[in-house]
């Protein structure tokens, strides 16, 4: 009886030892803890999650294989250097996001305007803060325009350009996140575009085949592959695209010797087809129409939302032809339309009026809808199947949206109708919350789109231990 009091000290100071050891594990270990926070498209695994584990990238502990395999050997290639000077600064982003959730001190150097609190966050965001003073994207430059260093900033596809330009080199701004030289960078970026290398190599041909857009993407890297030493060095690992056409993750799924590391950065996250939630990051679609950042206007409260759920678009794929045949011109309450009736209340409007808009996959598994929805302070309702939600490694969904699964398309009416009044108000207000992550600005602001989607994608940098 009398060792137990004794023993304490001792096991306290055992578990620091291991994690100690775990966490200086030198060689190519990737980490699961901090993207094990990532589900794939249910978001109902928050109460998995202890705050602790979702901020802090340890290990794999009891993994036995590690998420991304490199098509190089790394542990002999770097060897002889051991640590390099940026895989020590990494290492101390890590040991300060770890030691911020310890202590639950969140408080960064700068003048905070603004920090994430409540329950829509899987952890408080040091993560953020170690980004913003360390996290450095080298962005090539070999190719020309309109395939490269440009893309859409307009259209459903507008982040995929807004986010080229951002980390370009055009911009009279330069992103804070540029590194000035590619030694000092992080992670790099291919900055070709989908949407343009569709609309201006398909234009003239009919666009039945991925093949030319697949043999772009291949050449693009096999140039920059050839005249630069990263991509080799770590086969791509922390290397990424970005895409928001429809056919992103097809131009670089075939070939997955070459490719099969390469972080794809895509708004047809579709887990079913190839997207890795743990590798990959999910990019929300945000409709720009006329170049207007149109950042959200005042939002009704939900005293002010006479209909409870609304829907408007076409019958595009299976799961809208389900939404339409069930409650198409159907229910008063449910108002659903194929397409909205001239002179009528604008789509804006409406999605303004109700207190659920239904956010259902068309022919892909993103929608602009969900982004619209966010705006209009209308709790998002997804219907979809496979679809990795945007930001998943930092919101819990389940606190600002309901899940319906396809199968219950025709009890939509009674799972809104069954959530607590009181329930429904805490989400509307977390929807207006988490307005800022989505609004697009130029240059990027604090916490906004372009940034918390560099968010995602510096968390899955800091999981990789390359050496260098
Ligand atoms: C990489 O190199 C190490 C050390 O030489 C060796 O033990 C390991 O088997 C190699 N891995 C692969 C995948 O070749
Ligand atoms: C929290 O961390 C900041 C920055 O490291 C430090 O200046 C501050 O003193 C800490 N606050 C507490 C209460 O420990
Ligand atoms: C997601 O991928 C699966 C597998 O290819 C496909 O059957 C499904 O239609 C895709 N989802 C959407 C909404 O396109």
């Amino acid at each position: 009886m009398s060792c137990a009091p004794s023993l304490a000290p001792f096991l306290v100071l055992l578990v620091l030892l291991v994690s100690l050891v775990v966490f200086q594990r030198p060689d190519f270990t990737t980490s699961h803890s901090v993207l094990t926070a990532i589900s794939s498209s249910s978001s109902s695994s928050s109460s998995k999650l202890n705050h602790n584990a979702a901020v802090v990238p340890a290990s794999p502990v009891g993994s036995d294989e590690p998420f991304i395999r490199p098509s190089v050997n790394l542990s002999t290639q770097h060897t002889e250097r051991k640590e390099g000077r940026l895989e020590q600064g990494l290492a101390r982003a890590r040991a300060a996001i770890r030691w911020a959730a310890l202590s639950r001190n969140y408080t960064s150097d700068k003048e905070e305007t603004f920090i994430p609190r409540g329950p829509i966050y899987r952890n408080p965001l040091a993560s953020y803060i170690e980004m913003e003073k360390r996290f450095k994207i080298w962005t090539y430059r070999e190719g020309e325009p309109p395939l490269v260093h440009s893309g859409p900033h307009n259209s459903i596809y507008a982040v995929e350009g807004h986010l080229i330009s951002e980390l370009g080199d055009d911009g009279e701004e330069k992103s804070p996140f540029s590194a000035r030289r590619p030694e000092d960078a992080h992670a790099f970026f291919l900055p070709f575009s989908v949407a343009n290398v569709v609309e201006y190599v398909y234009k003239p041909v009919v666009p039945r085949t991925y093949k030319p857009l697949r043999r772009f993407a291949r050449d693009y890297v096999r140039v920059v592959a050839e005249r630069h030493p990263y991509w080799r060095r770590s086969g791509g690992a922390d290397h990424f695209m970005a895409a928001c056409h429809d056919w992103g993750p097809a131009a670089t799924r075939s070939h997955p010797e070459f490719f099969g590391n390469l972080i794809r950065v895509v708004c047809n996250a579709n887990a079913s087809e190839g997207f890795d939630p743990q590798r990959d990051v999910s990019l929300p679609e945000v409709y720009i129409v006329d170049r207007r950042l149109s950042p959200p206007d005042s939002v009704k409260p939900p005293s002010q939302r006479p209909m409870l759920a609304f829907f408007a678009g076409g019958s595009h794929g299976y799961i809208r032809e389900a939404l339409l045949r069930h409650w198409k011109g159907k229910d008063e309450e449910v108002v659903v339309h194929e397409y909205l009736p001239k002179g009528g209340p604008s789509y804006g409007e409406l999605m303004g009026k109700s207190r659920y808009c239904l956010c259902p996959s068309g022919y892909e598994v993103a929608s602009p809808r969900v982004v619209e929805a966010i705006y209009a302070g209308c709790v998002p309702v997804i219907i979809s199947e496979a679809y990795v939600l945007p930001f998943s490694d930092v919101l819990d969904w389940s606190q600002l949206s309901v899940t319906v699964p396809v199968e219950r398309i025709a009890e939509i009416k009674d799972i809104l109708k069954a959530v607590p009044d009181g329930r429904y108000r805490k989400m509307q207000k977390r929807v207006v919350q988490v307005q800022r992550h989505f609004v697009l600005n130029r240059p990027a602001r604090r916490f906004d789109v372009i940034n918390m989607v560099l968010h995602s994608l510096w968390l899955r940098r800091l999981n990789l231990r390359l050496g260098y």
